[in-house]
């Protein structure tokens, strides 16, 4: 049992995260500013978990760029937490183009604060939330951890930036143990249906589209580029199981904790690719919903393939995922079924 600091918890990745932590029997503080959540998550995290003592999970609203909020939630326990999962950050590419300030603020130097506390609280433990967008349009696919680190976008650029600053901690002094985890396409949701991706707005991802049409809320989906040099001209994505990145973030923490201070990174991807068109073909197949769809253009800034070379983290950490496409699409379905308009319209 681990005493952890979460932040961003209240969000997509971290609910679902938070609810394997709980039911792995670890105490939980979330730090969330809820820019882009809602406080139903976790009281949804708390129902499916069962977890009625207020102890194992405590939430404070705050933004990790305010030390004393951050202080705050270091203060919630008496002793120091066991390590820290940080989710909290910005994630949309499009928007990192137009506000690159807010993205480097929010991304890199509320990553530097977090650092600050922890190392005044006596705590150098961390788990990063990193992206496969560092690897830009790599030369080789699959893509090990090793391929070079050139992302084409500010919201790349904030990630590789954190990376960076990690690297540097561990030089600095000893003792840091720290795991760059870059995830690939997290998509579906717990399979309960009660927590899952509720965007703001349209959608810019596939997954969260296509279960807006299939529920009515969007007319049809348009296929961004039907001349990729693929299997059928639309582009390959490496789509991991949510809860299979959750369940990856709890061997992480162990081995951390297990093993001598260290950083490590890894890729947390399935290491199959699947093209658009095969995603609508099994979203259709699974849930015998019709999804109209129109071929368009390349969206500017898309790779034709991105797929992860998992062997890393498999021969390391003996981790790799359970999931199914399939069960991505049942699971995207059943939450999106569900909650039509996400949690705020329950
Ligand atoms: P999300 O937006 O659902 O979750 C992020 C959470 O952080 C939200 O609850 C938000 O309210 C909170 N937050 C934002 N700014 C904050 C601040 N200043 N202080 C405190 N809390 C703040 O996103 P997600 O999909 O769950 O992603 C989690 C992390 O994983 C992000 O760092 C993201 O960049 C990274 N990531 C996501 C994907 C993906 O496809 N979803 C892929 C690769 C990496
Ligand atoms: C995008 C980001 C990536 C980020 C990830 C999670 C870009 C270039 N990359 O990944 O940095 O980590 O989201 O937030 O923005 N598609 C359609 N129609 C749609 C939506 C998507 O055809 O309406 C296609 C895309 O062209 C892509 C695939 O579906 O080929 C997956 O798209 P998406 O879910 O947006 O993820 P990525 O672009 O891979």
């Amino acid at each position: 049992m681990s005493q952890l600091l979460i932040t961003g918890g209240a969000g997509f990745i971290g609910s679902h995260v938070c609810l394997s932590l709980l039911e792995g029997g670890n105490n939980l503080v979330v730090i969330d500013d809820f820019s882009n959540s809602s406080h139903q998550s976790l009281q949804r995290v708390c129902e499916l978990s069962s977890v009625k003592d207020e102890r194992r999970l405590k939430v404070f609203q705050g933004d990790i760029r305010n030390p004393k909020d951050l202080q705050n939630a270091f203060d919630a326990i008496d002793s120091a937490f066991d390590a820290v999962v940080h989710f909290a950050g910005l994630k949309a590419v499009g928007e990192s183009c137009k506000s690159p300030l807010r993205y480097w603020d929010v991304n890199v130097n509320g990553t530097r604060c977090l650092l600050e506390v922890m190392k005044n609280n006596d705590c150098r433990t961390i788990v990063f939330s990193s992206s496969a967008t560092l690897y830009g349009y790599p030369d080789q696919v699959p893509t090990p951890e090793s391929a070079d680190i050139r992302p084409v976008n500010p919201y790349g650029h904030t990630k590789a930036a954190v990376e960076q600053l990690l690297a540097d901690m561990a030089s600095s002094e000893p003792g840091w143990r720290i795991a760059c985890l870059r995830y690939f396409n997290p998509v579906g949701a717990h399979p309960s249906g009660l927590i899952g991706e509720d965007p703001n707005g349209t959608p810019n991802n596939l997954f969260p589209y296509i279960s807006q049409v299939a529920v009515g809320r969007l007319k049809e989906l348009e296929v961004f580029g039907c001349d990729w040099p693929t299997i059928d001209g639309s582009a390959v994505r490496d789509y991991i199981h949510v809860m299979d990145l959750a369940e990856g973030h709890c061997e992480a923490i162990d081995f951390l904790n297990r093993g001598k201070p260290q950083l490590i990174t890894f890729n947390l991807g399935t290491g199959n690719g699947y093209s658009v068109v095969q995603v609508i073909d099994a979203f259709e197949k699974v849930t015998g919903i019709e999804i109209p769809y129109r071929m368009g253009l390349r969206r500017i800034g898309d790779v034709a393939c991105s797929v992860a070379d998992p062997s890393l983290v498999a021969e390391r950490l003996g981790w790799k995922t359970k999931r199914s496409l399939s069960d991505m699409c049942r699971d995207s379905w059943a939450w999106q079924k569900a909650n039509p308009y996400g949690y705020c319209h329950h």
